[in-house]
């Protein structure tokens, strides 16, 4: 059968970038920018993005149209039997990190939901606090909007690339940037903002130190969705024609403008509040509806807010999904509708302990870790690193001569980066991410 391939180079720009562009950017970074010092974090972040994180792009992206496969088969095309353990890796990673994100997924339609139905009229900061609380700790509320948010997903995968994700991407990315940039203005207007746009943007180098720039270097990878076969997966439906150099650049652009943009939305508004920015992961769902309720029209500020932060979940998770479902409708010939399914089943039922360990279970701990906790610090330190390794080795050493006529499409568009990136996927890249690993197991 003919290989499925996106409808057209925007297509293909806007569904990488729609993974690429997360709850990543949009609850992490800015909580991490709180909690790891401003400025300093930000010009760390940035250099990884276009240094490392753009070479590691292409070759996931060359990887995957090289061998027109699922990150498992591509892997074992590529590098034969024994690499192909490291696509079976990847594979088992967005499994797994699907299954806990999906969670936080259905948070944010909780948000959508209660902000509707009025749930939080006439709450005051510590209320919200509360109702956080018992949203996420409830054996049985959270468990139904994860399993909503995966039931979505299904819907939008089992059309296929261009009539399902593609066309999701197509409505969603404008929209996301619509409300993002309506809520960057409302927060910038604020009084009191500049100090948090002095925050975000003026370095303190006194919060250099190596936890920070290891914080920074995971955070790139796991914002340009790589090293768990996403982009290796997206990769594989793009046309022969298309430079990959030119695509990977616009999707780390885009990824690094929604980050920035998601700064100048959240820090402003939480200095203008007099609010602590270092709150960490409860500064999107506690600290920022506190804030919007004190606006004039909040609730409506509130609604955008959260519709945003959905959108910008969906559409990474759509990319998690379709790298199971590829594997599973590839390695098994089995047919991709009742494999979307099944695969949607699986991660659903597979998070659901993840979601009771913020509540009922959360006495059941390992190494000091609940099960939300301790699978989010699995893939994070371990699983996503070495996939990410895996791929720089295989493009700079195992097959490097495929993969630079993939990456000049066979010399037609010649690459002027190609030496750095030869370097940077033999070397810096795989050093620097071992490094990170290290520092996330024996640092602080
Ligand atoms: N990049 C996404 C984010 O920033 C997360 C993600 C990682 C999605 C890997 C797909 C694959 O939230």
């Amino acid at each position: 059968m003919q290989r499925e391939h996106w409808g057209s180079r925007v297509g293909f720009i806007l569904a990488a970038a729609g993974s690429a562009v997360g709850l990543g950017n949009i609850w992490k970074f800015p909580y991490l920018v709180g909690a790891e010092g401003g400025g300093v974090f930000l010009v760390v972040y940035v250099a990884f993005l276009i240094a490392i994180g753009f070479c590691v792009m292409i070759a996931e992206i060359a990887l995957g149209r090289h061998a027109q496969a699922n990150p498992f088969g591509a892997f074992k095309r590529v590098g034969g039997k024994r690499w192909s353990i490291f696509g079976l890796l990847a594979v088992l990673t967005a499994f797994t990190i699907l299954s806990f994100y999906s969670i936080v997924g259905g948070w944010t339609i909780a948000y959508v939901v209660k902000t509707i139905t009025g749930g939080f009229s006439g709450f005051s900061g510590a209320e919200f606090e509360g109702r956080f609380g018992e949203l996420v700790t409830s054996p049985i509320e959270p468990i139904v909007y994860h399993a909503v948010f995966m039931a979505i997903g299904v819907l939008i995968v089992i059309n296929g690339i261009t009539s399902g994700i593609e066309r999701a991407a197509k409505i969603m990315m404008p929209l996301l940037f619509i409300l993002l940039a309506l809520l960057v203005v409302r927060s910038l207007t604020l009084d009191g903002a500049m100090a948090g746009v002095r925050y975000f943007l003026v370095p303190d180098w006194s919060h250099l130190d190596a936890d920070m720039v290891a914080a920074a270097l995971g955070q790139a990878f796991f914002s340009l969705s790589l090293g768990m076969g996403a982009l290796i997966t997206y990769g594989s439906y793009l046309d022969e024609k298309e430079s990959i150099p030119n695509a990977a650049g616009w999707v780390v652009s885009l990824d690094l403008l929604v980050a920035i943009l998601a700064g100048f939305l959240i820090l402003p508004a939480v200095f203008a509040f007099n609010m602590d920015p270092a709150a960490g992961p409860g500064l999107t769902f506690i600290t920022l509806p506190a804030i919007f309720a004190e606006l004039p029209f909040g609730i409506v500020v509130q609604l955008c807010f959260f519709l945003l932060l959905f959108v910008a979940a969906i559409t990474s998770a759509i990319s998690l999904l379709q790298v199971v479902v590829s594997f599973v409708g590839e390695e098994f010939n089995v047919c991709r509708q009742w494999t979307t399914v099944w695969v949607g089943i699986a991660i659903f039922l597979f998070g659901v302990p993840s979601s009771l360990a913020l509540g009922v279970w959360g006495d059941v701990t390992f190494f000091d870790m609940n099960i939300f906790d301790l699978l989010g610090y699995i893939s994070d330190t371990f699983f996503l690193p070495i996939g990410a390794i895996a791929t720089c080795l295989v493009a700079g050493w195992v097959s490097y001569d495929q993969f630079v006529a993939e990456v000049t499409n066979e010399g037609e568009r010649p690459f002027a980066y190609l030496t750095a990136w030869k370097w940077m996927c033999r070397v810096i890249a795989p050093l620097a991410i071992l490094w990170v690993m290290y520092d996330a197991v024996f640092g602080a």
